[in-house]
């Protein structure tokens, strides 16, 4: 529920527009993203993650819920419903709160968010703006099939609040004592006034949230052990690190539930933003869900024989923004090709395979290669036009390794394996193939 983190209402400078503007006809000429419902014309706000975009963001969920679920003893996951109670969202100070101010230009009709702009007149023409009106950001919908019997309910505008909801029932399975955490990667939608920047912002996107719930006497420790192990996921998956920077919010800027926040942002070629916030909720949520609910959320310290609500530390992630930001980082323009440097570990395919020359049973060969590394990598195969150009095309959508099947290969069992960045190629077995991979492509 963050608000403060979107740049002034401005236009970008060229260079970086255009890199933007590459980024994205890349992405769909590729496959990685289209426009959700194109053949009707699309719709705004919303997005389809195709073959490479598919890959790449399960990638992201994948090693995210790795190290922020399986690696740890002190965290489990949930899979929850996105409809809940509607009560939930009176808790949770949604219903009330969740709003944004608008205002529209009466001249050049472009519409923007009051507390991202300067002044009193339009940021683009400089034109009179309307009075500010009241938006919702959460989409309403109906449950119950007869008209007279239905009930108004909400799509989750956040993953975390059942996460919550669950917790007295997670701290038994689990059979889990404080600290510790609940995770959930899942689908989150907001009805927002003015979606931009490609899937920066999105009406309906994915979140990766942790609630870790701890004493009070140890927020501060848990909110620094958090922020420091999140910035350096960014690092561990790719991002150049001088792109990442912490960015904490003024008193004013903090959500009605946080006592403190720190954004983690990333340098986007549209300027520093957001891709996750890191809050101490202190107790509201489980404080609120107990008033709401009726149903006692505290937690019982058999050592210490004290009764309370525990704090909660939030890890709030945006799988969506952390794809463009991976996307963005990777990106660059050489001289002969453009190459999407992915880390080993994100890159939507990990290997293409190519024979040489269609002749002999080079193909054939190549084939059985590609079938075996298939089991463990998504792979292409591709003899299509010259070995350059087939690289080149592995580049652009950032393949860390080419496999080339040559007449060499018929004497002695060697392929040539091609790196990404360096372009260097070497000779290697056939049979050591997968572990080169899958060392390069695991943590
Ligand atoms: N549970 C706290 C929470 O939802 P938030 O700052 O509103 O906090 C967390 O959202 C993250 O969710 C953001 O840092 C961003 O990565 C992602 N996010 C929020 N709104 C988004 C949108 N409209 N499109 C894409 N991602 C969004």
């Amino acid at each position: 529920m963050t608000k403060k983190t979107d740049g002034k209402a401005k236009s970008q400078p060229k260079g970086k527009s255009d890199r933007m503007e590459k980024l994205v006809s890349l992405c769909k000429r590729r496959g990685f993203i289209f426009p959700s419902s194109q053949i009707y014309g699309g719709i705004n706000g919303l997005w389809d993650f195709g073959p490479l975009g598919a890959e790449l963001k399960r990638n992201v969920r994948d090693d995210w819920w790795l190290v922020n679920v399986r690696w740890r003893d002190d965290v489990v996951g949930m899979d929850t419903s996105i409809i809940t109670h509607p009560e939930v969202w009176r808790a949770s100070g949604h219903l009330e709160g969740f709003h944004d101010q608008l205002v529209d230009c009466k001249s050049c009709k472009q519409r923007f968010r009051v507390d991202k702009i300067e002044g009193g007149s339009c940021p683009e023409c400089g034109g009179e703006l309307t009075d500010p009106r009241k938006f919702h950001l959460m989409f309403r919908t109906q449950l119950g099939a007869v008209a007279e019997d239905t009930v108004d309910v909400y799509l989750r505008p956040e993953t975390c609040q059942s996460l919550f909801l669950n917790f007295k029932d997670i701290l038994t399975v689990a059979r889990a004592k404080l600290p510790f955490g609940i995770a959930q990667v899942g689908k989150s939608f907001r009805n927002e006034v003015t979606p931009r920047n490609f899937i920066f912002r999105s009406r309906e996107f994915e979140q990766m949230e942790i609630e870790f719930f701890c004493h009070k006497d140890e927020e501060d420790k848990w909110f620094a052990d958090w922020l420091e192990k999140r910035q350096q996921w960014y690092i561990d998956v790719g991002i150049k690190p001088d792109r990442i920077r912490q960015m904490p919010h003024d008193k004013k800027e903090l959500a009605h539930y946080a006592k403190k926040a720190v954004d983690i942002q990333y340098e986007f070629p549209f300027g520093w933003q957001e891709t996750e916030g890191i809050h101490n909720r202190g107790d509201f949520d489980l404080s609120q869900h107990t008033k709401f609910s009726g149903k006692d959320l505290s937690y019982f310290d058999d050592a210490t024989g004290e009764r309370f609500v525990p704090s909660c530390i939030e890890s709030s992630a945006g799988l969506d923004r952390t794809v463009l930001a991976l996307l963005c980082d990777a990106y660059e323009e050489e001289p002969e090709r453009v190459v999407l440097r992915f880390s080993p570990l994100v890159a939507p395919v990990k290997v293409g395979v190519f024979p040489l020359v269609k002749r002999e049973n080079l193909p054939d060969i190549a084939r059985d290669i590609q079938r075996r590394l298939q089991k463990k990598f998504v792979t292409v195969y591709d003899e299509g036009g010259s070995i350059g150009r087939r690289y080149r095309r592995q580049d652009e959508i950032g393949t860390p390794f080419g496999v080339t099947v040559d007449y060499d290969t018929l004497e002695d069992e060697t392929v040539t394996l091609r790196e990404r960045d360096s372009m260097d190629q070497r000779r290697l077995k056939i049979d050591d193939l997968a572990g080169e991979i899958e060392n390069a492509c695991t943590r």
